[in-house]
């Protein structure tokens, strides 16, 4: 099956995933979202796949989060449904019983951090960079942000990023534990096989119990997750969030008055 903005293709049971808009360095707008929900689904119930790689196009950027210019529209309950839409798709990958693994090329920004946090570990090359920028619009994390970094990093470091919405570089990010390996770009994807192929020699039923024992140890229940939609959907309503996303949208610094 062929998408309009992502690239599939099979390769020793490993199925890549590209998030293909790199002229908006690979941004989730609403069609990469349900079209990513369905390559999910078939990797999931396809028995000829056995792992998933999960990149984004081009040389610049895994994804520089989720596409800004489709915020202007959103009332609080549209905030609310799209950040529950992106929670329900990145919950199905967490908990997928085969390995996705990230594969970050890049700018890993906002939802495309998030992405690569419900992956079930990351690689990334050496120009990669991480960060959850939302605040700069006035909102949070929607796609399960707050809960998977604060458990990543540890609330401290996960706090410092959210509330100053700083980039760190891929050393960074493999000293806090929230990458697995740096490596070259031209060597990212051969890696992440190298890796998969010693997956590949285990018995998939005890690699699927793995990951469901893994998430479990991690699970705090649901509340996390619905506090932040809500949230989400609360600050999209906000003159601050209209200033923050009109001020993306025109290239200049937001201006923000605490409503
Ligand atoms: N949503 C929509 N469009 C985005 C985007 C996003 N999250 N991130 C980048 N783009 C678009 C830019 O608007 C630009 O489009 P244009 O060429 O039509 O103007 C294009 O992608 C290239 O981005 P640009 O900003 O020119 O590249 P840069 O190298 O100067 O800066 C970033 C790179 C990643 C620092 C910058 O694009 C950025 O800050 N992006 C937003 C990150 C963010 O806030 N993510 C969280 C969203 S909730």
């Amino acid at each position: 099956m062929s998408y309009q903005t992502i690239l599939t293709s099979v390769e020793d049971a490993t199925l890549t995933i590209t998030i293909n808009r790199p002229d908006k360095l690979n941004a989730l707008n609403q069609t990469v979202l349900s079209e990513l929900a369905l390559v999910i689904d078939d990797f999931i119930t396809n028995p000829a796949i056995r792992s998933a790689i999960l990149t984004g196009s081009g040389e610049k950027a895994f994804i520089a989060g989720a596409d800004i210019s489709e915020f202007s529209a959103l009332d609080a309950a549209g905030g609310t449904a799209l950040a529950q839409k992106g929670q329900q798709l990145f919950a199905r990958i967490e908990n997928a019983p085969k390995p996705i693994i990230a594969a970050v090329n890049g700018f890993a920004l906002g939802g495309g951090c998030e992405l690569a946090m419900a992956c079930h570990f990351r690689l990334v090359s050496e120009n990669a960079k991480f960060g959850q920028p939302e605040v700069n619009l006035g909102l949070l994390p929607g796609y399960g942000g707050t809960q998977r970094l604060t458990r990543l990093i540890g609330k401290g470091r996960a706090l410092e990023l959210l509330l100053t919405g700083n980039m760190i570089d891929a050393v960074t990010a493999f000293n806090y534990g929230l990458v697995n390996h740096v490596v070259p770009q031209g060597e990212l994807l051969l890696k992440t096989r190298s890796i998969l192929s010693v997956i590949h020699t285990k018995a998939p039923l005890a690699i699927a119990a793995c990951i469901e024992a893994a998430n479990l140890a991690e699970s705090a229940g649901d509340a996390g997750y619905e506090n932040e939609a809500k949230s989400f959907g609360k600050l999209i309503a906000t003159n601050d969030a209209r200033e923050g996303i009109a001020a993306f949208m025109e290239k200049r610094k937001a201006e923000f008055k605490g409503n």
